[in-house]
């Protein structure tokens, strides 16, 4: 092999490496990434909280006593029943600053919980209970939106959650 032939398959050797090195690190620092927030961080999606029998929502806890409480200075529950067309109930209020967790379920079908504006968005399924904490610092009004396709009226199930200036 001549100096030149050796030259130039050198610098292909150094043309691939650098497409070879991002190609093995940009994968490998994602996984980390996922790793770290998802065992570390512990970001994950809402899960199952629980489950509650169809034919029993409105006796079973926490659903028993549906609506807004206090659980704690500054951290409400909002416990919220969703069926074709709407949610109960249908408006909340909070004072600004809360941290609210909202544990929902559905009486009939898949229905969605997503509230614009605010770090939550669930799937609420029958039989099992959702259940996601957020905080509200900023007053303001935040639609609480269904976005599951749900039948005729889907788009017209929402609700809404008011912060309240303090
Ligand atoms: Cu409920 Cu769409």
């Amino acid at each position: 092999m001549s100096a030149e032939t050796e030259r130039r398959a050198y610098v292909w050797y150094l043309y691939e490496l650098a497409w070879i090195l991002p190609s093995v690190a940009l994968p490998t620092g994602m996984l980390a990434a996922l790793l770290v927030t998802a065992f570390g961080a512990g970001i994950h999606l809402p899960g199952v909280e629980g489950r509650v029998a169809m034919d029993a929502i409105d006796t079973t806890p926490p659903f028993d006593q549906p609506g807004i409480v206090e659980v704690a200075p500054g951290h409400y529950e909002v416990r919220v029943v969703a069926q074709i067309w709407s949610f109960t109930p249908n408006e909340v209020r909070v004072p600004a600053g809360s941290t609210v967790t909202f544990v929902a379920t559905s009486r009939d079908v898949i229905h969605g919980f997503y509230i614009h504006g605010a770090n939550v968005n669930m799937m609420l399924v029958p039989g099992q209970i959702s259940r996601q904490t957020t905080r509200f610092p900023n007053p303001g009004e935040y639609p609480l939106l269904c976005h599951e396709y749900c039948g005729a009226a889907h788009h017209t199930m929402w609700a809404r959650v008011i912060v309240e200036p303090q």
